[in-house]
């Protein structure tokens, strides 16, 4: 037999399966995952600094929280079997933006704006995609900015481009989202029409309630 083939049974035909391909890809997608958990931290430390200056020369934490995931290996396969891509560790890289994803809770809204313009103009992020679901809700509701930029990650031998999304919304948005994505995936949900309509009226009402906390803010502050 040749070295590095095994045979092994997939349902009636005996196929073969190449042992050592299989576990250079293996170490191929372990050691991709890691380059985006470094980018996750390089964003991280990016948006800590910011949120320690700004509490400086402000008068409060523009950032409540972040929270950070690389996306699941089974969701990773879903995404790119429905974009009908092929199952490869290169595949991954060239066709899915988010296998990195940094959510930033605000506290107001213009805090948002502010923390997207300040990493937008640090010269070793590249802006590659934005979507302003603030300004242009998605018709159920949604609202949060998004951005998909490049950062550079410095390892031994290399430096690599990483694409990271980062999600920047308020706790109201963060609120409504979070929720809306538990109902969503219910099954078997009866009357949608009518939980979509009521699902929108909550994220209109949060959305009032932004701007209204956000107005007492600058009330308060003087501005
Ligand atoms: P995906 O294939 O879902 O990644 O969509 P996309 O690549 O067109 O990007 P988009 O910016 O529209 O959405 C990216 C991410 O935003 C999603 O993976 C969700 O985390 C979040 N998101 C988008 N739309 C909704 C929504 O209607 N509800 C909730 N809860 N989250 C959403
Ligand atoms: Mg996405």
């Amino acid at each position: 037999m040749e070295v590095g083939l095994q045979r092994t049974f997939v349902g009636d035909e005996i196929a073969p399966v190449r042992v050592k391909e299989f576990l250079d890809e293996a170490d191929e997608f372990s050691l991709l995952m890691m380059r985006y958990n470094c980018a996750i931290r390089e964003v991280r430390t990016k948006l800590e600094v910011l949120n320690d200056e700004l509490s400086v020369i402000g008068q409060h934490n523009p950032i409540e929280a972040i929270k950070s995931r690389v996306k699941k290996s089974e969701s990773i396969a879903d995404k790119l079997l429905r974009r009908g891509k092929p199952l490869t560790v290169e595949s991954i890289e060239t066709n899915l933006n988010d296998v990195a994803g940094v959510r930033v809770i605000c506290s107001f809204m213009d805090d948002i704006y502010q923390v997207a313009r300040m990493l937008a103009v640090q010269d070793d992020i590249t802006v590659l995609e934005v979507k302003d679901y603030i300004k242009h809700p998605k018709t159920n509701g949604y609202r949060s900015y998004h951005m998909i930029v490049e950062i550079p990650v410095f390892f031994s031998d290399v430096k690599r481009s990483m694409r990271v999304e980062i999600q920047i919304r308020t706790i109201a948005m963060d609120f409504w989202s979070t929720l809306e994505h538990q109902v969503r995936y219910k099954k078997a949900i009866p009357n949608t029409e009518f939980i979509v309509g009521r699902l929108k009226e909550c994220s209109d009402t949060i959305a009032k309630t932004d701007r209204e906390m956000m107005e007492i803010r600058n009330y308060i502050q003087g501005s």
